[in-house]
């Protein structure tokens, strides 16, 4: 298809409710996607998020064509051997109080389920979230969410959630945990601007839920998986969640979502309470499975540790030398720099010079790349943004000498 017919058509008849940035992607292969003429960019976006193991990983794609030769689809009312070897990993790489899994097909529909699960555990309707989340745009998740631009338009969702101040051990004071169903945290906070918590706040989280009944959820879609150099985020905090969920990367691009949960919530939810025609499906449950061999047997989180420690030295550089940075920070390779101009203006620059990245609000630039990526990535990545920065300060100084 020419290029502009794909644009043409995309912009025609899709419902406009993504930011578009121009990049028509023709295929991609590791850490860099092509564009259609032939064009390289490095990849920090990664499908936010979801191409862990790289574009393309090998393993993944012939589990993922072995599949869909055998069979592709077996409802969740027969048996599978390929959602059976997925379990059997799954469950090899999460902590031991993790019992039974419900599998969905996205993330917001594996915080549905997890919202759900804890209605039904504790009886109780009320939810405790924190400020700065991002949970998903289903209804239910949404109403999880923080931000007003996502919530505010559909009011009324779920009608009691209470939003406790992210990080801050304090702010837990005036959480209602007796009445709370369940509290909903991310152990790193994505959307919301790469946000670390003290592990005060999380301990103090934690510790309310074991003495109230209230259900401790870890929201692990984004920073789960080896992303921040744990193969969990909340491992960081050393806090044990009621309920875990994944998504993004767990199906090598197939899309899927799990809600992991303990002994205590396995039993609560009855007989079709939760099902869905795709769920656990045998060519997600394969591509699944393949990823965490290949995670696990690599110990992928070890290299996002050690290459997000060389990125963020290079990010605190940048943010100390070039006049529009201000700050860096993150963990392993889910990793932010906050701008004094907007990411409207420095991403289609840092796109125009061969990476793409993604962002949090308006001035904070959030990269998620690979985490197989090396140091030769990294640095390539380092110094596109310096220079992307350096351009535009140069721009905005000779647009003022102009003016002068
Ligand atoms: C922490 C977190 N939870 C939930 C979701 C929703 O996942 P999905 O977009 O697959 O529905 C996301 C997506 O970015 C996320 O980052």
């Amino acid at each position: 298809m020419d290029p502009g017919h794909v644009v043409e058509v995309e912009d025609a008849r899709l419902l406009k409710t993504f930011q578009r940035f121009g990049v028509i992607v023709d295929r991609a292969e590791g850490a860099y996607l092509w564009d259609m003429s032939g064009r390289r960019y490095l990849d920090f976006m990664a499908g936010y998020g979801v191409a862990i193991l790289g574009h393309g990983r090998r393993e993944v794609a012939d589990a993922i064509v072995d599949q869909l030769r055998r069979n592709a689809i077996c409802h969740g009312s027969l048996y599978s051997p390929a959602r059976a070897e997925f379990l059997e990993e799954l469950f090899d790489v999460l902590p031991g109080n993790m019992s039974a899994a419900y599998m969905a097909n996205s993330g917001a529909e594996a915080v549905e389920a997890a919202i759900k699960v804890a209605v039904k555990a504790t009886g109780r309707s009320l939810f405790i979230a924190a400020k700065g989340s991002y949970h998903g745009k289903t209804l239910g998740a949404l109403s999880l969410t923080w931000g007003e631009k996502y919530r505010k338009p559909f009011m009324q969702l779920l009608p009691k959630v209470h939003f406790v101040g992210y990080g801050d051990a304090k702010a837990l004071d005036d959480a209602p945990f007796e009445e709370a169903a369940a509290i909903f945290l991310e152990p790193v906070q994505g959307e919301g601007g790469v946000n670390l918590p003290s592990a005060e706040f999380m301990v103090e989280a934690e510790r309310r839920c074991r003495s109230s009944g209230c259900v401790l959820v870890m929201d692990e879609i984004q920073a789960g998986l080896g992303r921040t150099g744990r193969m969990w985020a909340h491992e960081h905090w050393g806090v044990k969640p009621d309920i875990i969920t994944i998504g993004k990367g767990i199906g090598g691009g197939i899309p899927m979502g799990v809600a992991a949960m303990s002994s205590e919530l396995s039993g609560a939810m009855k007989l079709g309470e939760q099902t869905s025609t795709f769920g656990g499906n045998p060519l997600a449950s394969a591509a699944g499975a393949a990823v965490l061999r290949v995670l696990r047997e690599g110990r992928l989180w070890e290299n996002a540790e050690r290459m997000g420690s060389r990125f963020l030295r290079g990010l605190d550089g940048i943010a100390a030398g070039r006049r529009l940075a201000e700050s860096s920070r993150g963990l392993g390779l889910m990793d932010a720099l906050d701008l004094r101009i907007s990411v409207s203006e420095a991403l289609p620059a840092l796109i125009g010079n061969g990476m793409i990245s993604t962002y949090s609000g308006l001035r904070t630039l959030r990269f998620l790349p690979p985490l197989i990526i090396g140091e030769d990535e990294v640095d390539s990545a380092l110094s596109i943004i310096d220079g992307t920065l350096m351009e535009i300060e140069q721009t905005k100084r000779s647009n003022m000498g102009e003016r002068d």
